[in-house]
């Protein structure tokens, strides 16, 4: 088969999974590439979105081993014709647990075909300097290895005539999928007014409106996710996840899991 085009698919508040998709797709050398962003917060009643002959890069970040809430309302708007798709969770070093084939999963209810799936490892959304946790990867080795897994797809695609020639794509994890933590306690990250310049990147990057500006930072609580994209792309460093909650998981997950793990690649077969 000969792909034409290449549609690159993801929900990313801190922007490490687009990063790991766009490494695979650089690999796969031909057709053009196109993006569809679904971080931004989604507006009632939008639109479907339709695809047909192309290959799919679906990209999601794992939390607490499963797909997040919002990239699942989000992935369920798209609709496919046997669509071929490559699937992709991206962790920060401790597992991925169900979520890869909860990702599958949700690709074949679209429509989709997966040829191939993936499980990379980044940067830990509460990574900070004194809990470093998968800080600053993808590194080279690891887009060196996300280019490779799209060079082994394009020689993989060759080999069908068409998307019915393509097997049952097998990743790990567990059905029923593992159950999804619950938190009672409002959880966000918080303002240091004095170091605020009310620039408004924090709102503009938040994947669920959950921040609002007018002459302080307002955050709704109950709609943070805790992704952290305020954190890290505040330019004054005034916003900050400081909660004790988050602390001690951050000081657990740097203690317990800084052996470097390595990514995971499948192909259909
Ligand atoms: C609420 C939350 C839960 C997370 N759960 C896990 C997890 O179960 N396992 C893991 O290894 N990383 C976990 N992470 C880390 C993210 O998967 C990781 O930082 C990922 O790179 C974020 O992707 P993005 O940059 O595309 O937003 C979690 C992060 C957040 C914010």
């Amino acid at each position: 088969m000969n792909i034409d085009s290449i549609t690159l698919v993801y929900f990313s508040p801190t922007r490490t999974t687009k990063q790991i998709i766009e490494g695979i797709a650089k690999g796969i050398r031909n057709g053009s590439i196109t993006h569809l962003d679904l971080t931004p917060p989604i507006v009632k009643d939008q639109e479907v979105v339709e695809f047909n002959e192309e290959l799919v890069i679906i990209g999601a970040p794992v939390y607490g081993g499963r797909i997040p809430v919002d990239a699942v309302s989000r992935l369920q708007r798209l609709k496919a014709n046997n669509t071929l798709a490559v699937v992709v969770v991206v962790y920060g070093n401790r597992a991925y647990e169900d979520a890869l084939v909860e990702l599958r999963d949700l690709a074949l209810k679209g429509g989709f075909k997966p040829v191939a799936g993936g499980a990379f490892i980044a940067e830990h959304s509460f990574n900070t300097e004194d809990t470093p946790i998968a800080k600053e990867r993808p590194d080279e080795r690891d887009l060196k290895k996300a280019l490779e897994f799209g060079e082994t797809i394009q020689a993989t695609m060759e080999e069908y005539r068409g998307s019915e020639d393509v097997p049952c794509l097998q990743v790990p994890g567990n059905h029923p999928y593992k159950e999804r933590g619950q938190s009672s306690e409002a959880i966000s990250p918080i303002t240091k007014e004095e170091q605020c310049i009310l620039c408004g990147q924090c709102a503009e990057v938040c994947p669920t409106a959950a921040i609002t500006i007018n002459t302080e930072i307002v955050t709704k609580q109950e709609a943070c996710i805790h992704c952290c994209a305020c954190v890290k792309n505040c330019p004054s460093n005034a916003r900050v996840m400081e909660h004790p909650r988050i602390r001690k998981i951050a000081m657990w997950l740097s203690t317990n899991y800084s052996e470097r793990r390595e990514p995971e690649t499948y192909l259909a077969s």
